[in-house]
C-alpha cells in the first residue's frame, strides 16, 4: 500500500488521534467518488490524513447517476457501460441535453473504477489506521446509471436507454438518460439485482453498516407504472410513498438477515411511519444519516433509531468556504470553519435523545470538485473542526483557540503536500451582512401579493425591511425565496408620504442550486397604492454555470410624495428561484 512521503502523526500533537473516550463512537466524513472518480491513491492519503485527526470512519459514496464506481462481478455492464461519461464538467454532463455514459476507449472518456481488489486494499489499510470503511449503493433514487446499464430496472425500459448499436457507436456512447433516476420498486428484478450486489458489497467491507442512500427519489413514474400500481394494489395503499417504504423496509430486513446494519439518508424516516408497509425493521437494525433539517433527526430517535448528524447546514462540505468571489466554483451555500466548528449535534435535544446520537459527518460532494487537490481543499480545515466535535463534543476548546491549533496544523499539513485552504487570509462573511443598513424603509410593512417559500422563509414578513443583509447562503434565513414564475410581487408600505432618491435591491444567483437572477424585474412606486410609476424596468438573460454571485438592481432620481414601493419578478422555469434579502429605500 502507498504511504505519504512523511507520516502524519504529528497531528497527534495537536489534533489528538481519539481520545480514551471520544465524545462520538461516529466520526466521520463522506467523499462522493461518483459525481468525479478519484484516484485510489488519494483515498489512501485521506486515509492517511483523517486518521491522523481522529477521524473514524470512511463514508463512501460510490455509486449515483455520475458513474457506478466499483466493480461488481456478477453485472459487468455497470461498470463497461456506466463508469466513464462522455464530458468531465457537471454543468456541461449534468444540465446539458445530451447526457451520455460511454465506455472507457470511447474518445474523450472520463470517469474510472475501483477494483474489488482494490477496495479490499483500501479496507485493510484504512483499518490498520483505525477507520472504517462504509461503502453506500444508492436506492431507489439517484440510480440513473443503474437504469442506463440495466434498462429493465427502469419503470419503462422501453422508454429509457438509447443503446447505441455496436459498431455504429457515436464516439463509443452507450445510453442516453432518462429523465426519472429510480429503479421500479415494483420489479422483483430490483430486489434480486440489489441483493446480487451487496453480496459483493459485504464481500469487500466488513464494515457493521452498510449505507443503502434512500434520499430525494423522484418517483415520477411510480403512479403510471403498471408493476409499480399493481406493488400498491397488494399493498392496499394508492400512495407512492408507500413504495419507497417498501423498498427501503425489504433491504434493510434483507441486509439484517446477512448480518449487517443500515444507513439511510433521513427521507427514510417517513417511510418508518408508513402504515401501508408491514415488513417488520428493529431500530437498531436502521441508523439514520440526518442531512437536512435536523428536527427530522430527533422524530426517528422518538422511534428509538440512532441517528448520525450530518446536517448540510453545517456539514456540507461542498459549500463555499470563503467570499465564492474569492473561491473556486462551488455548489451555493456558504460554510466557513467559524460554522463547522459552531455545529452543536445535540441542538434542542433532551438527554434521553442525545444517547441515540452517534455521531457527526462532514459530507463532500463532488459535482464541482473535479480533481484531488480540490477535493482536499474543500476537506481542510472543515474536517479539523467536525474531527474536534467528534471527539470532544461540547468540551471542545474556544473558538479562537481551535483556529490558532488549526493554523498550525494547516501549516505542516501543506507542508506534506496536502493542499488545505489559506485560512490564515481568510476573507470571512459578505461584507453587507455585518451590519445593519439604515434607511427609511426599515421596519416598514410589507404587502405580499405572492407568498415567498415555505422553504425560504428567513424572518417572514419582516424580512425584506428588516435593516438585515445576507450573508453568502441562501440559508441563512436573510435571503427570502421566491420559487417558479411570477413569484415575487411585494409592496413596501412606507406609512406616509415620502420623499425618495433611491429604491434598490440585491439577488443572488448560482445555476448549481437553480437560483437565478430575475428574468424580468419590475420596480415602481405610487402616493396612493393605484397609480404606479415604472422606476425600474428590466430583463436579464438566464446565465447557466455561474457560482455565486450577486446584483444589485437599483433606481437614483428624486421624487416626493411617495408612499408605496412595488417590487414584481420573474424566475422562469419550474423550480427556478429568487432569493432577495433587504428593499433598502433612500
Ligand atoms: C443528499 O445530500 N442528497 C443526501
Ligand atoms: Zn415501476
Amino acid at each position: 500500500m502507498k504511504k505519504l512521503l512523511l507520516p502524519l502523526l504529528f497531528l497527534a500533537s495537536t489534533f489528538g488521534c481519539a481520545q480514551e473516550s471520544p465524545a462520538f463512537q461516529w466520526r466521520g466524513c463522506m467523499i462522493d467518488v461518483s459525481r468525479h472518480y478519484f484516484p485510489m491513491s488519494f483515498l489512501e492519503k485521506q486515509v492517511d490524513v483523517l486518521a491522523g485527526m481522529g477521524i473514524n470512519r470512511l463514508h463512501l459514496h460510490l455509486v449515483d447517476a455520475a458513474g457506478w464506481r466499483m466493480e461488481i462481478k456478477a453485472y459487468p455492464s455497470l461498470t463497461t457501460n456506466t463508469a466513464w461519461r462522455t464530458e468531465s464538467d457537471w454543468d456541461k454532463w449534468w444540465v446539458g441535453e445530451d447526457r451520455r455514459y460511454c465506455s472507457q476507449d470511447a474518445p474523450g472518456a472520463y470517469g474510472g473504477y475501483y477494483t474489488q481488489e482494490e477496495l479490499r486494499k483500501l479496507v485493510g489499510y484504512a483499518a490498520s489506521k483505525g477507520i472504517t470503511i462504509v461503502p453506500e449503493i444508492e436506492m431507489p433514487g439517484h440510480s440513473e446509471e443503474v437504469i442506463a446499464a440495466m434498462p429493465q430496472l427502469n419503470c419503462q425500459p422501453e422508454k429509457h436507454v438509447k443503446l447505441t448499436p455496436k459498431g455504429k457507436a457515436v464516439g463509443g456512447h452507450v445510453g442516453t438518460m432518462n429523465n426519472t433516476g429510480d429503479v421500479c420498486p415494483g420489479n422483483e428484478a430490483v430486489y434480486e439485482f440489489f441483493q446480487n450486489v451487496l453480496l459483493e458489497v459485504m464481500d469487500v467491507f466488513p464494515s457493521e453498516y452498510i449505507h443503502i442512500g434512500g434520499d430525494e427519489a423522484g418517483k415520477a413514474n411510480w403512479d403510471s407504472c403498471a408493476r409499480c400500481k399493481e406493488l400498491k394494489r397488494k399493498l392496499g395503499t394508492s400512495d407512492k410513498e408507500a413504495l419507497q417504504a417498501y423498498l427501503i423496509r425489504r433491504m434493510t430486513r434483507w441486509l439484517n438477515q446477512q448480518g449487517r446494519k443500515v444507513i439511510a439518508w433521513d427521507e427514510v424516516v417517513e417511510g418508518l411511519k408508513n402504515k401501508a408497509v408491514d415488513i417488520p425493521v428493529s431500530s437498531d437494525s436502521l441508523t439514520i444519516m440526518l442531512w437536512r433539517n435536523p428536527a427530522t433527526a430527533r422524530e426517528a430517535i422518538g422511534m428509538e433509531h440512532d441517528v448520525i448528524m450530518a446536517p448540510s447546514a453545517y456539514c456540507y462540505l461542498d459549500y463555499y468556504q470563503d467570499a465564492p468571489q474569492t473561491q473556486p466554483r462551488a455548489i451555493g451555500g456558504f460554510l466557513p470553519l467559524s460554522r463547522v466548528y459552531a455545529f452543536d449535534p445535540y441542538e434542542e435535544m433532551t438527554p434521553e435523545e442525545q444517547k441515540h446520537v452517534l455521531g457527526v459527518q462532514g459530507n463532500l460532494w463532488t459535482e464541482y470538485i473535479e480533481t484531488p487537490e480540490h477535493a482536499e481543499y474543500m476537506l481542510y480545515p472543515r474536517m479539523l473542526a467536525i474531527a474536534e466535535i467528534g471527539k470532544l463534543g461540547a468540551n471542545r476548546p474556544s473558538w479562537d483557540t481551535f483556529r490558532k491549533q488549526a493554523l498550525k496544523t494547516l501549516k505542516r499539513l501543506r507542508k506534506q503536500g496536502v493542499n488545505a485552504f489559506d485560512l490564515a487570509h481568510e476573507e470571512g462573511p459578505r461584507p453587507e451582512s455585518r451590519q445593519p443598513v439604515e434607511h427609511k424603509a426599515v421596519g416598514a410593512k410589507v404587502l405580499y401579493n405572492k407568498p415567498y417559500s415555505p422553504h425560504y422563509v428567513a424572518a417572514g414578513e419582516t424580512t425584506l425591511t428588516d435593516g438585515l443583509r445576507g450573508d453568502y447562503s441562501h440559508g441563512d434565513r436573510r435571503w427570502q425565496g421566491f420559487v417558479t414564475g411570477d413569484c415575487l410581487d411585494v409592496v413596501v408600505d412606507l406609512g406616509q408620504l415620502t420623499d425618495i432618491k433611491e429604491v434598490s435591491l440585491d439577488f443572488m444567483q448560482n445555476s448549481g442550486a437553480w437560483i437565478y437572477l430575475p428574468a424580468s424585474l419590475l420596480i415602481s412606486a405610487s402616493a396612493d397604492g393605484e397609480n404606479y410609476l415604472t422606476l425600474v424596468e428590466e430583463t436579464t438573460a438566464r446565465k447557466t454555470n455561474v457560482g455565486t454571485e450577486f446584483r444589485r438592481y437599483s433606481w437614483h432620481g428624486k421624487l416626493s410624495g411617495i408612499r408605496y414601493v412595488r417590487v414584481q419578478g420573474t424566475a422562469t422555469g419550474e423550480g427556478e428561484w429568487l432569493f432577495t434579502d433587504e428593499i433598502i429605500v433612500r
